[in-house]
């Protein structure tokens, strides 16, 4: 078994790999409770021991190339070897091989997606040095074609704009997407002249080395931060479409594989859906997906993608009576059950649930959640009825990775954003048969296919993940988990 390992960066990650099986996958967050924590701990390498031994390492990316990057950037070269912190937690004596970081998300995803052939491009803020990279991929393996080095990064564009918005870079990116509903790209045109020398995709320049953010830029006009937010997420926008289509025109394949952080942004996701019909992302797509990635990539091997259920199990029976009786009552019912979301969403696992329908869900839920109240709640629907209620861009989108624009925005106000659109979970058996079952019941008794379905944690920590953080979860909130 290959262990594959993402650390030392944000969201802290591993993945055991057994041949074309993925065994297991978890987030290092989930066990120290520290929100994208970037280190390991003893109790996920615990967990992992449950489910095999590992006689090898594959480290997602190359500490050299990335040291010498931080050199170049002004930062310190490496704060610790990867091989210090795995001899740290035991792990010193498996051998260990690093892949490059690029490398790592297209292998993830190409490897996972099923395709025989694809078109793979990556995005994110910054890995080595590549932040754009565009690869072919078949039965030979993958070849990179295009790519763009730090410091020009559209994902950095972005990020840099979350912290100038007051939000944690690297990890409320999505927070700037769903403000940006509210306003109007006043400054798009702008933002592409001020912050551009090149704007075009897949190529572009940088004027300024936008690393450190950029606090420094004069909001002369006083543009409100939600029109600042859709400037910035319509030149994102504009910069992948442009990018997909000369993809489409310039390689050969029908698929298109998208990976890297910016690959969560399910607004522009939509948006490239409807250029590529076979679009595959991997439900992690980040840089913590990266652990498959980076087997991925040493083995260039197929895997086979069944679930992203692939993290620690709650292995108890889940009565999905009561709760659909509860829900019935208008109540907003906690679930942790079954294996721990692999990726940032919860998908019906660990997850609270109501009622969606109505003025007063999206309320009801907010009195546990405590969240801004411009944020919509999601909607997991079973997967046959989603055309019905959802003017869906994909067939099937079992990792809300997709938003669609809902046909009954009045009757199902919580789950929809300004704009009328919901980020859908579309849930069929084999996707998750006990969250299926539950659906099933509910739909049966309510004659509503859907619920309402957000995140299950303490607010300022990661998802709940084992039985014990589900039930300080239900001490603190006076609310039964089941
Ligand atoms: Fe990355």
């Amino acid at each position: 078994m290959i262990l594959g390992i993402t650390g030392q960066n944000h969201d802290a990650s591993m993945a055991l790999i057994d041949g074309q099986n993925i065994v297991w996958a978890a987030h290092s967050e989930r066990y120290s409770r520290t929100k994208n924590d970037e280190h390991l701990n003893s109790e996920i390498i615990k967990d992992m021991y449950q489910y095999g031994s590992p006689t090898s390492v594959v480290w997602f990316e190359k500490p050299n190339q990335k040291s010498l990057r931080r050199l170049w950037a002004g930062q310190t070269p490496w704060y610790e070897h990867p091989k210090h912190e795995l001899k740290t937690l035991g792990l010193g004596r498996l051998p260990i091989e690093y892949v490059g970081h690029h490398e790592s998300h297209a292998a993830g995803g190409f490897y996972t997606s099923g395709f025989t052939d694809a078109s793979v491009l990556v995005v994110d803020a910054i890995g080595e040095w590549d932040t754009v990279s565009i690869w072919q991929a078949d039965s030979k393996g993958m070849k990179k074609v295009w790519g763009k080095k730090y410091p020009n990064s559209i994902g950095l564009f972005y990020t840099a704009f979350t912290d100038y918005l007051g939000l944690k870079p690297n990890e409320e990116e999505y927070i700037l997407m769903g403000m940006a509903a509210f306003g109007k790209p006043v400054l798009a045109e702008y933002f592409k002249k001020e912050f551009f020398t090149k704007f075009k995709g897949p190529n572009f320049k940088l004027r300024h080395n936008l690393h450190r953010g950029c606090r420094w830029w004069e909001n002369l006009g006083g543009v409100n931060k939600f029109d600042i937010a859709a400037s910035v997420q319509a030149v994102m926008e504009e910069y992948l479409v442009n990018t997909v289509n000369w993809i489409k025109n310039n390689l050969p394949s029908n698929n298109l594989v998208f990976m890297g952080g910016c690959a969560l942004n399910c607004v522009a996701n939509s948006r490239i859906a409807n250029i590529y019909k076979n679009v595959w992302i991997m439900p992690n797509p980040g840089d913590a997906g990266s652990a498959i990635g980076a087997v991925a990539a040493y083995t260039k091997q197929h895997l086979t993608w069944t679930t992203p259920y692939l993290g620690t199990d709650i292995d108890r029976e889940l009565d999905i009576e009561s709760i659909v009786a509860d829900l019935l009552n208008g109540k907003v019912v906690a679930v942790a059950n079954g294996r721990a979301e692999f990726g940032p969403r919860a998908l019906g696992n660990r997850s609270l649930l109501c009622d969606p329908r109505g003025p007063n869900a999206k309320s009801r839920m907010n009195q546990l959640k405590k969240r801004e109240e411009f944020r919509p709640f999601a909607p997991a629907i079973l997967e046959e009825q989603a055309d019905m209620y959802f003017d869906m861009p994909v067939q099937s989108s079992p990792y809300m990775q997709f938003v669609a624009r809902c046909r009954l925005p009045e009757a199902f106000p919580g789950i929809c954003h300004v704009d009328n659109t919901s980020r859908v979970q579309t849930v069929n058996h084999a996707h998750n048969p006990k969250f299926r079952s539950l659906l099933e019941l509910w739909y049966e008794k309510s004659g509503c296919p859907m619920l309402m379905n957000t995140s299950l944690n303490i607010k300022g920590e990661p998802l709940v993940n084992s039985w014990a953080d589900a039930q300080r979860w239900q001490q603190l909130n006076g609310v039964q988990v089941f």
